[in-house]
């Protein structure tokens, strides 16, 4: 007999900052952008909860999918990987769209630094959320358990197949000034477009706000893309 559907409450225990200031140009997976930093500071009561966090190399992140336009539950959805044309059952992709729209994502502990006032900051790498996302659970990432080597999947066995990244000279100049160049080669090569202009011709300019910076870049061939500029936030 199955259960009637209910509503539980759910608690966010503070709000991630992340280099990603939209959707697109945001990984599709934790780790992609292993470059991509991310930071959580949770307030001096939650952080009681961080004593001891240290131990752990890795976590996952539990996180409220709060930038989904529409309350709308989509069964069943287009996952990118399988070419963004076959339909398959929410519950078997890694969607945003969920009826409950809670993210996963095992990230990087890279530093944890405390404050005098009593928050703590956790200092993470490798996250695939955007700026502002909810986090609503912590969780240490457990490889014994975690980590199954044989474990199947799939349309969706290896990560995906990385685009060629050239740069204009100006545009490369810049971000390795700052410091954002392997984060900007990461995010681009994983190939942000929707899955049906990959394989095509495509003269479009793409752009993305990443760490607070303007990237343009557009295709050379169908698997090579150039980064054309990088603009200072103004
Ligand atoms: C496919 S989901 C996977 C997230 C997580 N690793 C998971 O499996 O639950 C990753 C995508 O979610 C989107 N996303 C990230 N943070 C979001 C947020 N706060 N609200 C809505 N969409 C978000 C971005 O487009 C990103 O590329």
């Amino acid at each position: 007999m199955p259960t009637e559907p209910t509503s539980l409450p759910v608690r966010t225990i503070g709000v991630l900052r992340s280099d990603f200031d939209q959707k697109f140009g945001t990984p599709r997976q934790a780790g992609l952008a292993p470059s991509a930093r991310a930071t959580l500071t949770l307030d001096p009561e939650t952080a009681r909860g961080l004593d001891g966090i240290e131990t752990w190399s890795h976590l996952w992140l539990l996180f409220w999918f709060h930038l989904n336009r529409d309350a709308e539950v989509r069964w069943r959805v287009r996952p990118p990987r399988l070419g963004g044309n076959d339909k398959v059952g929410v519950f078997a992709t890694r969607s945003p769209y969920r009826p409950t729209p809670i993210g996963l994502s095992a990230v990087q502990l890279e530093a944890v630094e405390r404050h005098d006032d009593g928050c703590v900051t956790l200092v993470l790498r490798g996250a695939d959320l955007v700026d502002g996302t909810p986090v609503v659970d912590i969780k240490p990432y457990l490889p014994y358990a975690d980590a199954i080597p044989s474990a199947r999947a799939q349309w969706s066995e290896a990560a995906p197949g990385h685009l060629v990244v050239r740069w204009s000279e100006g545009a490369f100049d810049k971000a390795s000034a700052l410091g954002i160049d392997a984060l900007i080669t990461e995010v681009i090569r994983q190939d942000p477009r929707p899955a049906y202009r990959k394989g095509n011709p495509d003269d479009r300019t793409y752009g993305a706000r990443l760490r607070g910076h303007e990237v343009r870049w557009t295709m050379l061939t169908t698997d090579e893309a150039i980064v054309l500029t990088l603009e200072e936030p103004s």
